[in-house]
């Protein structure tokens, strides 16, 4: 088990955590990369679509709501508004999970078997407040492939701040097998909000109540961290 705590002073976690990604891409710009969405990459994307060259990288989205295409709280909406559209150069190529399509279950499979052909090489991840990591929700076994779920009260609300109609009640997630076959995971947490859940996270059980902390069972994962979010935690190899 491999997991490591960055802790990065609030005003400087998006330059550090960039000059990773940086560092990363410099030594493998074809990587293939998952994305998250949601308020925590923000100030990341903003800062790496200045200073990275993506365009030799292939992107692969987390998750995403059964919304209507182009519903401001989709996540391929947000992508493209928090990251794709400040590029000078888009990425290689970039692949979403398509809740429109007419068997979903069918499209997470072709998703899935996309990712597998050659793996991720970085995924980068929220925190759920409710430890959920894309939409793997608590109940989500380690081997939980990607699959539509019917979303957390929490998760609802949360896509409710991009909108008064935006209650999805399902969404398609890359599932937790993809996620744990990646071969480098970063985990971005930031805030005070999501001190008591980071904690639980990596001083709890492992198990399917707080899916992100199957985390700890990884080769090769990094929490980056603000102070506010990392609060007493120290950082720590482990
Ligand atoms: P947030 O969402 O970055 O908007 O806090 C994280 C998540 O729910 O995975």
């Amino acid at each position: 088990m491999s997991l490591r705590l960055e802790v990065f002073d609030d005003q400087e976690w998006a330059a550090r955590v960039t000059d990773r990604w940086a560092e990363f891409l410099r030594n493998a710009p074809a990587s293939r990369m998952c994305l998250p969405t949601g308020e925590t990459p923000v100030p990341v994307f903003a800062e790496a679509a200045q200073r990275i060259d993506f365009s030799a990288a292939t992107v692969f989205m987390l998750d995403e709501f059964e919304l209507p295409f182009g519903h401001l709280a989709r996540c391929d909406s947000m992508l493209r508004r928090d990251f794709l559209d400040h590029l000078a150069a888009l990425p290689a190529a970039i692949h979403v999970l398509n809740p429109a399509a007419p068997d979903p279950a069918a499209e997470c499979r072709r998703y899935e078997s996309i990712v597998e052909v050659g793996g991720l090489d970085l995924t980068l991840l929220g925190l759920g407040g409710n430890g959920h990591l894309g939409l793997n929700e608590p109940g989500s076994t380690a081997d939980a492939p990607t699959r539509v779920v019917r979303l957390a009260p929490s998760t609802i609300e949360a896509a409710a701040r991009y909108g008064p109609d935006a209650e999805p009640e399902t969404g398609l997630t890359l599932g937790i097998r993809p996620i744990l076959a990646s071969r480098e995971i970063w985990l971005l947490v930031t805030g005070a909000h999501k001190a008591e859940i980071l904690a639980r996270m990596l001083n709890g059980p492992i198990g399917p109540d707080l899916p992100a902390s199957y985390l700890r069972a990884h080769p090769n994962t990094v929490v980056f961290a603000d102070r506010a979010a990392a609060g007493s935690l120290a950082s720590r190899s482990a």
